[in-house]
C-alpha cells in the first residue's frame, strides 16, 4: 500500500487488491507525483474545481447534481444514518503539479436488507483528462470507492470485510454515441458485467430541478443499464433477483435524499415489475 497522501481524512490508498480483475495495467502506472485527494467540504478552492470539471462534462445532458445537492452529500462525512441506511459520499480529484488529471465521486450506501450487512456504491461519475485516458489510472478510479465502501461500513459498525458492489448507470450502447461505446468497453475490460436490460428495466430519477420537471408536465425518468462489479465475485455469471432489488433499492435511498418525493415515485414503483426475488439472471458483457 502507498499513501498518496499523508492525511488520513484526505488520504487515498493505492491498493493493488482492490483492481478490478482487468485493470492489472494500472499497476504500471507511474503515480509518484500524482497529488490524489478527497475533497473534504464545499467550502474548499478544491471544490469548485472538481465540481466544475463534472459539471462542464456531465450537467449539460442533464447527468450531473446540482451543487446544492453535492454540498449536501459531502456533509454526510464520516457517514450518515438515514432511515434503514447508512451514506457515505466522496469527492476524489486527482492533479500532478497543480494540473487536472482526473474527478470522480460516488456513494457508498450499506444496509443490512437481506439479513446481513452489505455496501451498495454507486459509482456517479469519473473523468479522465485526455492525456491520461487509457494510462492505467481509469483502474485506480474504479478501484478507490472500495475504501470508501469499507469506511462506510466501518462507520456503520459493520465488519469492513463485509460483501461490497460498485454499480454504475449506463446508456445503452449506440454507434451513433461513441463515448458510450468507450465508456462501456472499459468498464467490460475491466471486469464488469451488465444486468440484463431484457428482465431488469432500471430507470433514474429525472436530474432536472423541479421548477423545470413541473414545467414539463412531470418528472421524466431515463431508462439506464445497470453494470456492476460484486467485489471478489466477478466471476459468478448470474444474479438473484432479491440481489438486484437489493441494489436497486440503495440507489433510490441515495437519490430520495437529494430529490422530491413526487419525483421518485414513478422510480419506487418501477421495482414492481422487477423478476422475482428467486429468479436467476444472467449477467451480460456490458457492450452487447
Ligand atoms: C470513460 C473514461 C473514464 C475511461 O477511462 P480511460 O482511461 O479512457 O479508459 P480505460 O483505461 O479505462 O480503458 C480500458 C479499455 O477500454 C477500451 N477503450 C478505452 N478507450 C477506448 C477508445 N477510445 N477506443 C476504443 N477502446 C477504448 C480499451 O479496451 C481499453 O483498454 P486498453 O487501453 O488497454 O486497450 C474516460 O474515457 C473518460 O473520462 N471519458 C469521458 C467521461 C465519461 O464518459 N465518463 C464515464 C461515465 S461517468
Amino acid at each position: 500500500m502507498v499513501p498518496a497522501m499523508a492525511h488520513s481524512e484526505t488520504a487515498v490508498e493505492f491498493i493493488p487488491a482492490d483492481l478490478a480483475p482487468g485493470d492489472g495495467k494500472a499497476l504500471e502506472l507511474d503515480c509518484r507525483d500524482l497529488d490524489v485527494v478527497r475533497v473534504p467540504s464545499p467550502h474548499e478552492p478544491l471544490f469548485d474545481l472538481a465540481y466544475e470539471r463534472l459539471w462542464d462534462e456531465f450537467g449539460p445532458q442533464h447527468e450531473m447534481e446540482t451543487r446544492e445537492i453535492v454540498a449536501q452529500r459531502l456533509a454526510w462525512h464520516p457517514a450518515a444514518g438515514i432511515g434503514n441506511c447508512w451514506l457515505r459520499y466522496e469527492l476524489i480529484l486527482v492533479r500532478r503539479q497543480g494540473q487536472f488529471v482526473a474527478v470522480r465521486d460516488h456513494t457508498a450506501v450499506v444496509t443490512c436488507g437481506r439479513g446481513a450487512p452489505h455496501a451498495v456504491v454507486h459509482l456517479s461519475h469519473v473523468l479522465v483528462a485526455a492525456a491520461w485516458r487509457r494510462t492505467g489510472l481509469a483502474g485506480w478510479l474504479r478501484a478507490w470507492p472500495i475504501q470508501t465502501a469499507r469506511t462506510c461500513l466501518v462507520a456503520a459498525g459493520f465488519p469492513a470485510a463485509s460483501p461490497i458492489t460498485l454499480v454504475a448507470e449506463m446508456e445503452h450502447p449506440d454507434p451513433q454515441f461513441p463515448n458510450r461505446l468507450v465508456r462501456l468497453a472499459a468498464y467490460e475490460k475491466a471486469g464488469f458485467k451488465k444486468m440484463d436490460p431484457a428482465a431488469v428495466k432500471y430507470f433514474q430519477p429525472d436530474f432536472r430541478p423541479p421548477q423545470q420537471i413541473d414545467a414539463s408536465g412531470g418528472p421524466r425518468p431515463l431508462p439506464f443499464r445497470l453494470v456492476l462489479r460484486r467485489v471478489g465475485r466477478e466471476k459468478e455469471e448470474y444474479i438473484q433477483g432479491a440481489e438486484v432489488r437489493e441494489i436497486v433499492k440503495c440507489l433510490y435511498r441515495m437519490y430520495e435524499t437529494g430529490f422530491r418525493e413526487q419525483d421518485m415515485a414513478a422510480v419506487w414503483q418501477s421495482l414492481q415489475d422487477y423478476p422475482d426475488d428467486q429468479a436467476n439472471l444472467p449477467l451480460l458483457a456490458p457492450t452487447k
